[in-house]
């Protein structure tokens, strides 16, 4: 083994104690950071990440509810409940967990969310902002890897960046932050051909697809640095979409899962809550 690991574990940990800090700060001022949290329908593994992030509120200080609703639940009735906690002055931040259970439209949904409130950053008014590089909610999980990129020290400008992966939650806004960063970023998907020589090429890796341990040792540039966005449950065990052992034998740095991005993630919703109250003053 020769990469050095970025222990995203360590790193939210430390985040969460200067988010405390400010939380209090906030509370004694009398405001407390308030986070919704909508869940609809029973998928087990949106429970888990859900209770992870109410955890981690009252860790914290920020005051969380959630807001479990049947998967038959209908449009109207989950628009009506997101009004509600639009207009709600002790919410600062509304997350409708996804994905969403088939017969309600999430297009549709994000969007009733007040931009405001978005600490998602999935709103197309927070996309686009963060497309023109204008202030924003950022995406938790893609504001993680960029936050392990600062914490590495690493000199984005110029490199090269591969994203595997084009989702709306992953691949794409990492993608943007790249650019934005002045990376030369290269997004690659299921349709790429070459694959594996577009990984070769990369500086920066991050890799989004929910395949597990698929990325393998020699699709590796000898010192890059390796994001592992996968959670994938694999017989009884967590492992990402990188084959970790492999991989770790050729990277300058990689991060591990579980506890590499996954709680950065909840770290950068945390702090995008606290955001969301110290605007709303
Ligand atoms: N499902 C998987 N990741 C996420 C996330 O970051 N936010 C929400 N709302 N749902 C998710």
């Amino acid at each position: 083994m020769t990469a050095q690991i970025i222990d995203g574990k360590a790193i939210a940990r430390s985040i969460r104690k200067q988010l405390k800090t400010e939380v209090t700060r906030l509370r004694q001022e009398g405001t407390t950071p308030g986070l919704a949290v909508v869940l609809v329908g029973d998928n087990p593994a949106s429970q888990i990440y859900v209770n992870m992030k109410k955890k981690a509120c009252k860790e914290v200080g920020i005051y969380s509810e959630e807001h479990k609703l049947a998967a038959n639940i209908s449009q109207g009735d989950l628009f009506s409940l997101i009004d509600r906690l639009n207009a709600d002055q002790n919410i600062h931040g509304i997350l409708v967990q996804l994905p969403l259970p088939q017969g309600l439209n999430e297009q549709e949904v994000l969007e009733r969310i007040s931009v405001t409130k978005d600490v998602d950053g999935f709103h197309p008014v927070n996309v686009g902002k963060l497309v023109s590089g204008f202030d924003a909610f950022v995406p938790c999980t893609p504001a993680g890897v960029m936050e392990m990129l600062t914490h590495i020290a690493c000199d984005i400008s110029g490199k090269k960046a591969v994203v595997i992966g084009r989702s709306n939650i992953v691949g794409k806004p990492v993608a943007q932050l790249l650019v934005n960063a002045n990376a030369t970023v290269t997004i690659c998907h299921s349709q790429t051909k070459e694959l594996e020589e577009e990984c070769r090429a990369a500086d920066i890796l991050v890799v989004g697809i929910g395949r597990p341990e698929m990325i393998k040792r020699d699709w590796i540039k000898p010192g890059a640095i390796v994001i592992d966005v996968g959670i994938n449950r694999v017989n009884q065990a967590i492992v990402g979409d990188v084959d970790f052992h492999q991989v770790s034998e050729v990277a300058g740095w990689i991060t591990p899962v579980p506890g590499g991005v996954g709680p950065m993630t909840i770290a950068m919703l945390l702090r995008n809550t606290v955001v969301g109250a110290q605007s709303s003053k």
